[in-house]
């Protein structure tokens, strides 16, 4: 029987009855369950080699979101996140998705660019013509950087050049243009960017400044969309609201910034729990959303099909990685790949996608109807229950009076519970 990631009441599931089910869809074995029952996996010897001056680590829960099918494959996807209802939204979102036929998505190659500055040029025209004029020698030298990555297929593609104005004078900014495959790349192209400064110094005579690759990764993109029906969004009524809400953040940057940070709460928690470079992704996210059309845009777009249902799409640039970074050495990031079974890098960053756009269905079919305090209450409750004490399903009783009773409150829980006691 094919896997499905449909698994309806997962959420009312005890944990160990959610692993047990996660076990099966991504056949893990008995050590991977027992990392993901510990609840700091992180070992501090691993964490003082990730970053400097460790002192602890600071675990997130992981949360698994339901009902993704993306290009006909079904995907349990964990995400990493400290705020309530998002794993909910998703799956929710994933659950109508799948009545339309599921997410179609794409990815392109994995193209970074990487910025060479040079600067006091006494002849810019010259200096451009010599460093196009020397382009193969410059991709090769690249190239002899990393022969790994030539040898599965990437390494540097092209060279381009700009001209730029500054405050400091006319500049000539190269880019080299480097496919980074199933890594992230910044390493790559930073290297391949710092090896060429003598030859392009010595080309242009100019001087080099900054080499460093660019967060703005607009040749690194994924693509999501898919059709929500009329029916299982509410109604005609609901699309409205929708396409709204779209219009709203179209108009206007003061929503159109709450609109994309709802849709990077998705994306950002699959980055998290599988560990990339999440702000990495989040520059290049809003930097795209405000230089693709001119102003700053809602990286999703919504429309009204003929049949009157809703289709969804987004657009962003995705730099992830599944060699090298994070992803390699943190035990749960690696655990979070397993999960998702994703082969590539281009598959994650079209699970991502899949996940940003799932998210901002979910917050503007919420806002446009009876808003998102409520789902948040509910889940506010239960955090306000666990704090006055609750245990098992004394959590859940107590949250639902105290929603029903809209007294959300520490001192209403902790009544309550000692009246439950006595009980
Ligand atoms: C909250 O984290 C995200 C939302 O504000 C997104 C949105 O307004 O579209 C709900």
């Amino acid at each position: 029987m094919p896997k499905t990631s449909a698994i309806p009441g997962f959420y009312k599931l005890p944990i160990n009855e959610r692993v047990d089910k996660l076990k099966a869809f991504a056949d893990l074995t008995d050590q991977d369950v027992a990392l993901l029952r510990t609840s700091g996996a992180l070992d501090f010897s691993i964490a003082d080699h990730m970053i400097e001056n460790v002192v602890g680590t600071f675990p997130l829960p992981l949360g698994i979101a339901t009902n993704f099918r993306i290009n006909g494959q079904d995907y349990l996807v964990p995400m990493a996140l400290e705020e309530p209802s998002v794993v909910a939204a998703a799956s929710n979102a994933a659950r109508i998705a799948r009545e339309g036929g599921g997410f179609t998505a794409t990815a392109t190659d994995s193209i970074m660019i990487g910025q060479i500055q040079v600067t006091d040029l006494p002849d810019l025209v010259k200096a451009k013509a010599a460093v196009l004029g020397h382009k193969r020698n410059l991709i090769d030298l690249a190239n002899a950087q990393d022969p790994a990555l030539v040898k599965a297929g990437g390494g540097a593609k092209d060279l381009q050049v700009r001209q730029l104005k500054t405050t400091m004078g006319p500049m000539l900014v190269l880019h080299l243009l480097v496919d980074c495959r199933d890594a992230m790349g910044a390493n790559a192209v930073n290297t391949m960017c710092e090896t060429l400064t003598p030859l392009v110094q010595e080309l242009t005579n100019g001087r080099v400044y900054l080499r460093i690759l660019s967060n703005l990764a607009e040749l690194r993109r994924a693509h999501a969309e898919a059709v929500f029906p009329k029916s299982a969004l509410g109604g005609e009524d609901a699309v409205d609201g929708i396409l709204k809400a779209y219009a709203f953040a179209q108009a206007d940057p003061f929503r159109c910034a709450t609109h994309n940070k709802g849709i990077m709460n998705g994306v950002d928690a699959v980055l998290i729990a599988t560990g990339q470079d999440f702000r990495a992704v989040e520059a290049g996210a809003h930097t795209y959303a405000a230089t693709r059309k001119g102003g700053y845009q809602s990286l999703t777009h919504y429309e009204r099909t003929p049949g009157g249902d809703l289709r969804g799409s987004i657009e962003l640039p995705l730099a992830v990685g599944l060699v090298g970074g994070a992803v390699r050495t943190h035990p749960v990031a690696q655990l979070s790949v397993k999960i998702l079974g994703v082969k590539t890098a281009r598959e994650l960053a079209q699970v991502a996608a899949s996940v940003g756009l799932a998210q901002n269905l979910a917050a503007l079919r919420a806002l446009s109807q009876e808003g998102i305090q409520k789902g948040h209450m509910q889940l506010h409750a239960r955090n306000v229950a666990i704090a006055a004490g609750a245990k098992g399903d004394e959590v859940d009783r107590i949250a639902e009076q105290m929603v029903a009773e809209k007294r959300v409150r520490f001192d209403r829980a902790q009544e309550l519970l000692t009246k439950l006691r006595e009980a």
